[in-house]
């Protein structure tokens, strides 16, 4: 996954974010005056700034960077009285919205993954091209990467890996991490850079970077992002009026696969009568209209101006008058620190065991 290209286009040495299926994305949501939208995803704000572009738009914008939220206020003060910028996460879109007095709104977008401000700024740590502290916290709250690497179960650190990253080699991976962990802690990304080079080589012109994987893993379990996908489309599912368009862009195949799995269990696709068996119930009624069969990719020419958007998906859905499905779609989940003792499952809160402990 491209996700951790430098982006080309920098002004003054700061990063910028150029928005992603921009224009696919506003025509599938097809904003109209008057109407109520949120953007789940602020970011830099790419997407808002569009949708306030239809006349008398009023946009919820929500971020779980505070900083997003707080460089969000200039394109306020430019749309007075249009933007509320909230500061949380998009699973909790609704208590969000509500206290604003909003229960319904006529379209959510949301444009998944880091933006390019969070990538190039060194000291987020979310980047093996840039030294910095591993932390990659969206938040910057809870436990940091540096944590994760530095206090987990070696078990534990290879399903992370292998989970959330998709790394083939995430054992060995992270046998390389505990061992050179009894040395000197975590620290700063390039620390992890050069575990993941000693156990997958060097970087090859051309070829993706060996810690491309371990840090997409390490992030997703950090920020718990699909966990956030999962309900923040169903807090979306709840909120919509009928006739109202949720519009998601993915950057990787298992934030993809969650998406599309969401819309398949709504839009009815599969549940053909003929294939039920008499006995089975009828299927609850499709909750949205696949309003992108097959989804919705960049074209050549937004990808040669900005790789990033190379592995973008956009799918999107038109709400029916029926009642929310509500099941979560499947996503993959690590239960850290859960082991079988006795036959029990006990959590053990995912921290290394005291000295002496069998576990390591
Ligand atoms: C790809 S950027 C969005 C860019 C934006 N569409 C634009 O045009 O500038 C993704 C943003 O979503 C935010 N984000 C990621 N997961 C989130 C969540 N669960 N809740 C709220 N914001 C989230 C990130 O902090 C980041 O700023």
């Amino acid at each position: 996954m491209p996700e951790q290209m430098h982006n080309p286009e920098r002004q003054d040495g700061a990063a910028r974010h150029v928005p992603v299926l921009l224009t696919e994305a506003v025509e599938h949501l097809s904003p109209r005056p008057g109407g109520v939208y949120v953007d789940a995803t602020f970011g830099a704000g790419g997407y808002a700034r569009a949708i306030l572009e239809t006349p008398e738009t009023r946009l919820f914008a929500i971020d779980r960077d505070p900083n997003a939220i707080a460089a969000g206020e200039a394109l306020a003060a430019e749309f007075p009285g249009r933007l509320t910028l909230l500061h949380g996460r998009f699973s909790e879109m609704e208590a969000l919205l509500a206290e604003h007095g909003i229960e319904r709104v006529d379209g959510v977008v949301m444009d998944l993954g880091v933006s390019s401000m969070q990538l190039d700024t060194a000291g987020r740590g979310f980047s093996f091209m840039q030294e910095g502290p591993l932390d990659m916290r969206m938040e910057g709250e809870g436990l940091s990467a540096a944590e994760v690497l530095n206090t987990f179960r070696e078990e534990d650190i290879a399903e992370i890996l292998k989970t959330y990253g998709e790394e083939r080699r995430a054992r060995p991976i992270a046998r390389a991490i505990v061992r050179r962990r009894k040395e000197r802690p975590f620290k700063t990304t390039f620390d992890l850079v050069e575990v993941a080079e000693t156990v997958l080589g060097r970087p090859r012109p051309g070829k993706k970077h060996p810690a491309t994987r371990t840090f997409q893993g390490l992030r997703i379990f950090v920020n718990r992002e699909l966990e956030e996908v999962a309900k923040g489309l169903m807090a979306g599912e709840r909120l919509l009026k009928p006739g109202g368009r949720l519009v998601v862009v993915s950057f990787h195949s298992l934030e993809d696969r969650i998406v599309k799995r969401f819309f398949a269990a709504r839009t009815g696709r599969g549940q053909a009568a003929s294939r039920r068996l008499p006995h089975e119930p009828e299927p609850p009624a499709p909750s949205f209209i696949d309003i992108a069969p097959g989804g919705v990719a960049p074209s050549e020419r937004e990808v040669a101006r900005n790789p990033r958007a190379r592995s973008a998906r956009l799918r999107a859905g038109e709400r029916t008058d029926a009642p929310p499905i509500g099941e979560a779609p499947p996503s993959p989940t690590v239960s850290i620190g859960e082991r079988k003792a006795g036959g029990r499952r006990v959590a053990t809160r995912g921290r290394a065991p005291r000295k002496g402990g069998r576990r390591r």
